[in-house]
């Protein structure tokens, strides 16, 4: 067993049994068009749990089918083991949501921004403010009024919105997009804090290499059904492959290829060899390139992106077809 698969393990080991978010076989229609189709997916306490799929796919109709904002054509969701579509109004203040940009009152201040939100939600203490603003780390600009912040802090001051009732459940509709790389490291650093806050994330996204960094879950989606649903770790580990630097690599694949262990072996764009290896052994692998005449520069496990693994299993097909 290798280590990221003990890692996974791991991971799933330390998961809490309480599914947070239970989404059964929901499916949706418009017109002829089937958005989502039979989806269920269970996220538990605890987890960061990305949602992903190419443009079209059916994310956001799922989060709004969540969110009891439109209707499901079949199926059902529960939030903390309630219906939303009869229990709506119970259960939406203990779940935190942004959907694509957050509305703001662009003249007003973030803290008067929240005030003001938290006023329609019953009311808001000073203390929690501070708590939230210091969360998404607008405690500095919180008396500056909305319209001078970056997209970054816009979107930093929606998810603060989002959290301002403490809610065990956070789902955020592409929280990163439109946001540039320093925005984006922002909304990461603001992820991994919630994260160490224990609070329960759905988080659908399209920048697959921030979701392999913040995410413990993935679920992908295409044509809005599930294509598969795992642990980070495990869906980017190398399958027992190594990868091999190494001098006249095509003569090296040729020689490869021609081994049983090795037939399925490929070069990747940058002329690394791809390869399994006898007896799954990197030694072995090493020692029977040696007495090929092949020196390798290195020799290291596999182990693939997450948008390499993305493209694959969504076969680099948009959802958006008519
Ligand atoms: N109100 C609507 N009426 C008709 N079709 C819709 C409606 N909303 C979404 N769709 C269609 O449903 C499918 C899923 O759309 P959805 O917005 O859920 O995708 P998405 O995964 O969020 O995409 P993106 O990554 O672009 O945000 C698409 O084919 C879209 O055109
Ligand atoms: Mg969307």
């Amino acid at each position: 067993m290798n280590e990221t698969l003990i890692t996974a393990q791991t991971a799933n080991a330390a998961r809490s049994n309480e599914v947070v978010l239970h989404i059964d076989n929901l499916s949706k229609h418009y017109g002829k068009r089937l958005a989502v189709n039979s989806l269920s997916l269970d996220v538990h306490r605890g987890d960061i749990f990305g949602f992903l799929g190419p443009n079209g796919a059916g994310k956001t109709t799922t989060i709004r089918m969540a969110l009891g904002l439109i209707a499901p054509s079949e199926g059902k969701v529960e939030i903390l083991g309630q219906d939303v579509a009869t229990q709506r109004a119970r259960i939406l203040p203990r779940v935190g949501a942004l959907i694509e940009t957050p509305a703001l009152y662009l003249y007003m201040s973030g803290r008067d921004n929240l005030r003001a939100i938290g006023a329609t939600l019953g009311g808001v203490s000073n203390a929690r403010m501070d708590e939230v603003l210091g969360l998404v780390g607008l405690l500095k600009r919180q008396k500056d009024r909305v319209r001078t912040y970056s997209l970054g802090m816009k979107q930093r001051l929606g998810v603060a919105i989002a959290l301002l009732q403490n809610p065990d459940l956070l789902i955020l509709d592409e929280p990163a997009n439109g946001l540039d790389p320093a925005g984006i490291v922002e909304m990461r650093d603001l992820m991994h804090r919630l994260a160490q806050e224990g609070k329960t994330v759905f988080i659908s996204s399209h920048q697959l290499s921030e979701v392999q960094q913040i995410c413990t879950r993935v679920a992908i989606i295409n044509f809005g059904k599930l294509v598969t649903e795992s642990t980070v770790e495990a869906l980017t580990e190398g399958k027992r492959e190594y990868a091999v630097k190494v001098e006249r690599a095509q003569e090296a694949l040729r020689l490869v290829k021609a081994q049983t262990w090795g037939c399925d072996a490929y070069l990747e764009a940058d002329g690394t060899l791809i390869t399994r290896a006898p007896d799954d052994r990197g030694r072995n692998l090493n020692l029977f390139l040696m007495q090929a005449g092949f020196v390798a520069d290195s020799i290291g496990q596999a182990t693939q992106d997450l948008e390499q693994v993305f493209l694959k299993l969504t076969d680099n097909v948009q959802g958006d077809v008519a």
